[in-house]
C-alpha cells in the first residue's frame, strides 16, 4: 500500500510515529497555530469530570491524557508507538503509561467513565472495530469525545487546501519522518466526513451523537454516550 492512499498497515503506522515523535509536538503548534491544545481543553471539557477514570487512546505525546488529569481525572494514556510514550512519559509521572493497541484494549469491560482520543482514529486500521472497542471498556453511562481532522466546506477549502496538501507535506520533506506527513492529508483525504463519523459512532453502539467544528471547520469534536 503506498502512502498516496492514507491507509497504511498498522506496523507502518507504528514506525511512521516512532519517527516523528521528536518534531510531532512542535509540528502540531506550528500546523494549528498553537490552537492544538485549546481543541484538546474543550474535548476533556465536554466528558471528564473529577474523580472520572479516563482512557485517552492513540495518547502520542501525552497532551490530551495531560489535559484530562488538569481536569481531575484519574488517567490511563494508551499508544502503540514506544517512541511517542517516551515522550509522554517525560511529561507526566502521574498518568498510568500503556503500550498497547487501540483495536484490542487491554482493559475491561466498562472499566472507564470516559473515553478520549485526539487525532487517533483517522489512523485506525478498521475504524468501526476501533470505535466498538472505546465503547465496550466504558462503564454504562460513559462518555466518549474524539477529536478529528476534517476537511471543511466554504470560504476556508482553498486555504486548507494550500496549507494541507502543499505547505505540511512540504515541511514534512524537510523534517525527519518525512513520509508522515505527506500520509497526514491522504489520510485525511479518505476519512469520513462528520456526519458519516457520526453515523458510525451510532452504529458502534453509541448515544446522543453530536459533533462540533472548530478551527473554522477543519477539525470535529464528536462525543457520545454510551447507554445505561
Ligand atoms: C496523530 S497522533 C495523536 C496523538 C495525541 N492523541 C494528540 O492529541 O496529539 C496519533 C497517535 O495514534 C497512535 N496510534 C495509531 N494507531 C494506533 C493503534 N492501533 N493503537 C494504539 N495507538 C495507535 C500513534 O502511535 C500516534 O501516537
Amino acid at each position: 500500500m503506498t502512502h498516496e492512499t492514507g491507509r497504511l498497515p498498522s506496523d507502518e503506522v507504528r514506525g511512521m510515529f516512532d519517527r516523528i515523535a521528536p518534531v510531532y509536538d512542535v509540528m502540531n503548534r506550528a500546523m494549528t497555530a498553537g490552537l492544538d491544545q485549546r481543541w484538546r481543553r474543550l474535548a476533556v471539557r465536554e466528558v471528564v469530570w473529577p474523580g472520572d477514570r479516563v482512557l485517552d487512546a492513540c495518547c502520542g505525546t501525552g497532551d490530551l491524557a495531560i489535559e484530562a488529569e488538569r481536569r481531575g481525572g484519574k488517567v490511563v494514556g494508551l499508544d502503540f508507538s514506544e517512541r511517542m510514550l517516551e515522550r509522554a512519559r517525560n511529561k507526566s509521572g502521574t498518568i498510568d503509561w500503556v503500550r498497547g493497541d487501540a483495536l484490542a484494549l487491554p482493559f475491561s469491560d466498562g472499566e472507564f467513565d470516559a473515553v478520549t482520543v485526539g487525532f487517533g482514529v483517522r489512523n485506525l486500521d478498521d475504524l468501526e472495530g476501533g470505535l466498538r472497542e472505546l465503547h465496550r471498556v466504558l462503564r454504562p453511562g460513559g462518555k466518549v469525545a474524539v477529536l478529528e481532522i476534517t476537511r471543511p466546506r466554504g470560504l476556508l477549502r482553498p486555504f486548507f487546501r494550500l496549507w494541507f496538501d502543499v505547505l505540511v507535506p512540504f515541511a514534512g520533506k524537510v523534517l525527519p519522518g518525512g513520509k508522515a506527513y505527506t500520509y497526514l492529508p491522504a489520510s485525511v483525504r479518505r476519512f469520513p466526513g462528520p456526519e458519516d463519523l457520526a453515523a458510525l459512532f451510532a452504529s458502534a453502539g453509541f448515544q446522543g451523537v453530536r459533533y462540533r467544528l472548530l478551527g473554522g471547520g477543519s477539525v470535529a469534536l464528536h462525543t457520545g454516550t454510551r447507554p445505561k
